[in-house]
């Protein structure tokens, strides 16, 4: 059986991997902080698809964090989805910046440690996949919930250049807005959003997949997020950058 290590595997997007993945066959190792919600999912994934869940509690802020799923990752694992992040509440002069360099460990550092600790393997047997979860957010200027977002975009596409043709897969999986526990837990209001720019969770996750499986390196889920992010390559980047900026203080 193929295993997957998922970070953020408890709620949202990452709970999402986990079903599919499950569904399919992979046995997993979930990781996220919090050990009984950890121990929770695996049981029901356990029980509803019959595959081996590994329980893997740790703090991506933390060195003792990053630590630990490096060495589950060195073991060997087949996907890798880099998906654990948060977001702020309020612009960058708010935003205390202890909770910025959190956001810089958990959205980009993990993800550089992550991906290093489980390559060796992946490359050895010349087969594996990373998804690094990023966010439409990395295509306009949103503080640095955006800035970190780049990071993983770029990040992702430079490494996939660096392996060429080894049969391991890097790709960045770019979402736009879906109903998960990320805005409350930022405190966000996000009750003006239209209903138009909320995509199903399972929409985000067949496309990822579906995308990784082609060998795509940047994957936009959605047709209108495809056209946001189109649109937004085409017009000057000082006039996207604003536009997406009163937008974006709506929902902070
Ligand atoms: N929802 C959206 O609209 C949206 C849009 C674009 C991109 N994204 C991206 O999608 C990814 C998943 O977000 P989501 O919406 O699914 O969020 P979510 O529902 O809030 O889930 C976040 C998950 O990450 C875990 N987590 C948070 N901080 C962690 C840390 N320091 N160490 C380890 N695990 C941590 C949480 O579990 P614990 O609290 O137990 O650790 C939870 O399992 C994020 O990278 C986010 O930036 C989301």
């Amino acid at each position: 059986m193929p295993t997957a290590l998922i970070t953020g595997a408890t709620a949202g997007l990452g709970a999402a991997f986990a079903r599919r993945l499950a569904s399919d066959g992979f046995d997993l190792v979930l990781l996220a902080r919090d050990t009984a919600r950890l121990e929770r999912s695996a049981a029901e994934l356990r029980d509803r698809y019959g595959v081996d869940v590994e329980p893997l509690t740790a703090d991506l802020s933390t060195d003792a964090g990053l630590e630990a799923a490096e060495e589950r990752l060195r073991k060997g694992v087949d996907l890798l989805v880099n998906n654990a992040g948060f977001g702020q509440q309020g612009v960058y002069l708010n935003v205390p910046v202890a909770d910025e360099v959190r956001m810089l460990r958990v959205h980009c550092e993990a993800v550089l440690r992550l991906t290093s600790a489980a390559l060796p393997g992946m490359l050895e047997r010349r087969k594996g996949g990373i998804i690094n979860v990023a966010s439409v957010a990395a295509f306009f200027s949103r503080g640095t919930y955006g800035a970190s977002k780049a990071w993983v975009v770029s990040f992702s596409q430079a490494v996939m250049r660096d392996l060429g043709g080894r049969g391991v897969h890097v790709m960045a999986l770019c979402p736009g807005f879906v109903r998960t526990e990320f805005h409350e837990r930022a405190g966000m209001d996000v009750s003006g959003i239209p209903g138009l720019l909320w995509l199903d969770q399972n929409l985000v996750i067949d496309a990822g997949l579906r995308d990784l499986r082609r060998g795509v390196g940047v994957s936009v889920p959605g047709l209108q997020y495809k056209a946001i992010v189109g649109v937004g390559n085409l017009i000057p980047r000082g006039v996207a950058d604003r536009l997406s900026s009163r937008a974006g203080r709506r929902f902070d």
